[in-house]
C-alpha cells in the first residue's frame, strides 16, 4: 500500500493508533521478531522488513530491506529518491547501518544513488572503513554496481525553486504529522515537511539487534552539510548486548549529545527505552531552553527484550511498530505541550 492512501481516519487494515501512555509508561513489548521504525510512514517500511523477520531472517537483512522501501518512495521528501535538495538544488542523501556486534556502514552526503542504506551496508561488509563520504563514496557505490540516478523529482524541484525567491530556512515541526489535501482533493498525513528522516530498529528471531538510519537531510541545506542520522553514534546506535536507539529531528542538536549512543548508554544502566528517550530529550532542553522551544527531535529505543519506548521534544512525533502480533502507529509523549 503506498504512503498517500493513509487518510487520518481510515489507517490501514489492521493498524490501530495507541495512547501516548501506552509508550513510555507502559513500554510496548512484544514477542520477537519485531521492527519499530520512526514516524507514521515507517509502517511501509516495516511491512517489508517483516518478511525477513518472519522467515527466521537476520535483523540486519530486514533493517536494509525495510529502508529501502522509504528511500524509493517519491512521495517521501525527507528520504532518498523524491528527498528535498540541498540550497544548490543537489540531493545529497545521508545513511548508516549497525549490526548487534558493533559492525556498522556509513555514507554520508552521497549523490545521485537511490539506496545509500545499502551502499553503507556494502561499505561495512567489503571495506576496512566505516564512513565514506560524497564522491568517494559515489564513487564506490559505482564501483559496486549501484546506478547512477537522477534523485530530484519535478515535485521537489518545484519546492526547491520556490523556496529559492526567499532563500530561508526555518524548521518547522512535526508538520509530518498535519492534514494537508492533495491535488485529488483526497487528505493525506504529510505535507511539505522540511525536515525528518527514518531510523529503524529491528530484533529478529534469535535475539539480534539491528538499526539503520536513512535521510535526505534538511530540507535546502548547506552543501556538504551532514546530519545526526549518518553518524554511528548520533542518529543510530546499537549495542546487541544492551539495545538500540535512532533519532529524528534537528540533527545538529543530536549530534551535539551523541543521541543514541546516550539513550542506549541509559538503557544499560537501568533505564527502561521509554525512560532513556525522555532522558535524553530533557538533557537536550536543559542546555538550552528557548531553542529547543522552537526544534524538534525524537528518538525511539529498543532493548535487548524487546521493550520499545520512544520520547519528543515536541508532539507529534509517532512511530511505527510490527510484530507477529501487533501493527500500529503508537503517538508519543513529548517534553514541550
Ligand atoms: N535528522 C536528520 C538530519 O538532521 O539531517
Amino acid at each position: 500500500m503506498k504512503r498517500r492512501s493513509f487518510i487520518r481516519n481510515g489507517l490501514l487494515a489492521g493498524t490501530s493508533i495507541s495512547s501516548m501512555s501506552d509508550n513510555l509508561s507502559a513500554a510496548q513489548s512484544a514477542a520477537k521478531p519485531l521492527i519499530v521504525s520512526t514516524w507514521d510512514f515507517g509502517r511501509f517500511a516495516n511491512a517489508e522488513g517483516w518478511k525477513v523477520l518472519a522467515s527466521n531472517g537476520h535483523a540486519l537483512d530486514a533493517i536494509e530491506q525495510a529502508a529501502r522501501v522509504t528511500e524509493a518512495d517519491e512521495s517521501n521528501k525527507t528520504v532518498g529518491y523524491g528527498g528535498y535538495p540541498d540550497r544548490d538544488g543537489c540531493v545529497t542523501l545521508d545513511a548508516c547501518i549497525m549490526d548487534e556486534a558493533g559492525n556498522c556502514g556509513s555514507v554520508m552526503a552521497i549523490e545521485h544513488i537511490k539506496h545509500p542504506i545499502s551502499v553503507a551496508r556494502k561499505i561495512m561488509e567489503k571495506t576496512p572503513h566505516i564512513i565514506l563520504v560524497g564522491d568517494g563514496a559515489l564513487q564506490f557505490a559505482l564501483e559496486n554496481g549501484y546506478k547512477k540516478e537522477n534523485l530530484l523529482t519535478p515535485d521537489s524541484k518545484k519546492a526547491w525553486e520556490k523556496w529559492l525567491k526567499n532563500s530561508k530556512y526555518e524548521p518547522v515541526i512535526n508538520i509530518e504529522n498535519q492534514l494537508y489535501k492533495k491535488q485529488d482533493n483526497s487528505f493525506a498525513l504529510g505535507g511539505i515537511n522540511n525536515h525528518d528522516t527514518i531510523g529503524l530498529l529491528a530484533l529478529d528471531a534469535s535475539g539480534r539487534l539491528s538499526g539503520g538510519c536513512t535521510t535526505s537531510g534538511m530540507a535546502f541545506k548547506m552543501h556538504g552539510r551532514v546530519g545526526d542520522s549518518p553518524v554511528i553514534g548520533a542518529g543510530l546506535f546499537v549495542d546487541g548486548e544492551v539495545g538500540a536507539a535512532t533519532a529524528t529531528g534537528v540533527g545538529e542538536e543530536v549530534i551535539r549529545c551523541v543521541g543514541s549512543h546516550s539513550v542506549v548508554e541509559y538503557i544499560r544502566i537501568g533505564f527502561t527505552p521509554g525512560q532513556a528517550c525522555k532522558k535524553m530529550v530533557e538533557r537536550i532542553a536543559k542546555r538550552d531552553l528557548q531553542k529547543a522551544k522552537s526544534l524538534q527531535i525524537g528518538f525511539l529505543a529498543i532493548d535487548k527484550l524487546g521493550n520499545v519506548g520512544a520520547f519528543a521534544m515536541q508532539k507529534g512525533f509517532n512511530y511505527s511498530l510490527k510484530s507477529s502480533t501487533e501493527e500500529k502507529v503508537i503517538a508519543v509523549e513529548s517534553y514541550f505541550d
